[in-house]
């Protein structure tokens, strides 16, 4: 039995009907099982990784994790989460984030109010908590260009800071593709493996703008939003101020320092990453 948290979401919902259809039984973590659409074939059980004593049910007779953190909102109780997974389960795949620094001796501290310091919180607890694991880093997902469905519905134009900016943003199909390979492959090298993901090539912001304009069959046009401006929005949505800074930060610095493409999709799954192009033609519905 593997265990999915996130599974109303776009990774762990992606890790769900995967699994399913590589044969494996499958439990899905939501915390309003009534209102989670998820495909028939999994067991839907209540749990909140925010309260782990709800966790009991959903981490009976469970043999694999695959974890999707709350980022920030749940690290006060992660400690207590991590703890009641590694007490009844063996094994987790992890879904943390690219950049997270490995420990070493004198690793920097990473800002524990930050997305960043969040996964590293929870890495640092699984690396301690005997279970066999295994971290996912992706890098941007592609469905963080959603955040300008609206903005392109409505006005066809796309106002957003460091439009230069470029990374290879990774589909969420791709991202479950690689925890499911883990999780049900029988080769092994995965324990303990700490595996870096993206899309096949980096596109800046203007390019993945052009392509969603392309996918929906009418042009979408890139106005530069200055990064202050672009802050203070964040804020006004309820963004943690470092969470926040952190973003804009990242993107000033993906101008001179594209995310960079890695082969570990393919190597993982023996097929290539998707391109953004598809990703939206897939989601094209979302931006008409
Ligand atoms: N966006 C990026 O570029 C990026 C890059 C690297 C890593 N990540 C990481 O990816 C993760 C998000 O994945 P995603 O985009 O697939 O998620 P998502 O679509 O935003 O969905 C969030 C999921 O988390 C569940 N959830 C929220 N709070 C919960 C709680 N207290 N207990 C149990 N479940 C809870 C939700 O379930 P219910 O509401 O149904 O309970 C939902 O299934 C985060 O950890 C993020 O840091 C993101």
């Amino acid at each position: 039995m593997i265990l999915v948290t996130g599974a109303t979401g776009k990774v762990g919902g992606q890790a769900v009907s995967q699994l399913l259809d590589a044969g494996a039984a499958v439990r899905a973590l939501a915390r309003d099982p009534a209102s989670a659409a998820l495909p028939e074939g999994a067991e839907v059980v209540r749990g909140d990784l925010a309260d782990p004593a709800t966790l009991d049910d959903a981490l009976d007779g469970v043999e694999s994790v695959f974890l999707v953190w709350p980022t920030l909102s749940a690290d006060h109780a992660a400690p207590a989460t991590v703890k009641a997974i590694a007490g009844r389960a063996r094994r987790i795949v992890y879904l943390s984030a690219r950049g997270v620094p490995d420990p070493a001796p004198g690793a920097p501290e990473t800002d524990p109010d930050s997305i960043l310091g969040s996964h590293a919180l929870v890495e640092r607890l699984i690396e301690r908590s005997g279970l066999e694991w295994t971290f996912l880093r992706p890098g941007g997902f592609a469905a963080n260009t959603l955040m300008w469905a609206s903005q392109i519905r409505d006005t066809g134009t796309v106002r957003w800071i460091h439009g230069a900016a470029s990374r290879a943003l990774i589909h969420e199909r791709d991202i479950a593709a690689a925890g499911v390979s883990v999780l049900t492959g029988t080769g092994t090298g995965h324990a303990g493996a700490r595996y870096v993901l993206s899309g096949p090539e980096p596109l800046t912001q203007i390019e993945q703008v052009t392509a969603i304009g392309e996918a929906i069959g009418r042009p979408v046009r890139w106005e530069e939003l200055s990064p202050d401006v672009a802050l203070r929005g964040l804020l006004d949505q309820g963004w943690p101020p470092a969470a926040a800074q952190e973003m804009i930060d990242a993107h000033a610095r993906m101008v001179t320092s594209p995310e960079s493409a890695t082969s570990t999709m393919e190597e993982l799954t023996g097929r290539p990453a998707t391109p953004f192009r598809q990703w939206a033609a897939d989601h094209a519905d979302d931006f008409r």
